[in-house]
């Protein structure tokens, strides 16, 4: 999954990331710092961030694996003269209490109880 230049400076300048996930009754929508998702990065199209609740998530995708997150920042520049752009990252997820993964984030995220892991599958502009 190769990201273009303007994706790779909203995900260095996003402020959060937004994590939305299903369930029977409903869109669950969660959070996480943009710093913490630059702390590990995204490794071969692999977004892994540190899971300290996120219950509910980690529900759902055992149900429906499907997940999207949005960054933004309003300091990218996106065309000439214009200022921010947002993507929305379309995936499959799971959070891994063991593994690779888990300890990578434990190493860096000593609070965390395993690794929101999420393989992209999609990413869209939602500037144009
Ligand atoms: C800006 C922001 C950053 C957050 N960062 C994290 C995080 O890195 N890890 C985490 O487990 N929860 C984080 N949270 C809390 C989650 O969004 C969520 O409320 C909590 O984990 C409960 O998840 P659940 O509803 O899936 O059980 C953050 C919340 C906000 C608003």
């Amino acid at each position: 999954m190769e990201l273009d230049e303007q994706c790779k400076e909203v995900i260095e300048k996003t402020e959060w990331v937004s994590i939305t996930t299903s369930s029977e009754i409903g869109p669950h929508t969660v959070a996480a710092w943009g710093y913490r998702l630059r702390k590990i990065g995204i490794r071969d199209g692999v977004i892994v961030l540190p899971a300290g609740k996120y219950i509910q998530t980690e529900n759902n995708l055992k149900k429906d694996s499907r997940i999207q997150l949005l960054i933004a920042s309003g300091e990218v520049h996106r065309t000439e003269g214009k200022k921010g752009q947002g993507y929305r990252i379309s995936g499959r997820g799971e959070i891994q209490l063991e593994g690779a993964m888990a300890d990578l984030v434990k190493a860096e995220f000593p609070w965390a109880r395993g690794a929101l892991v999420a393989r992209i599958e999609k990413i869209e502009a939602l500037i144009s």
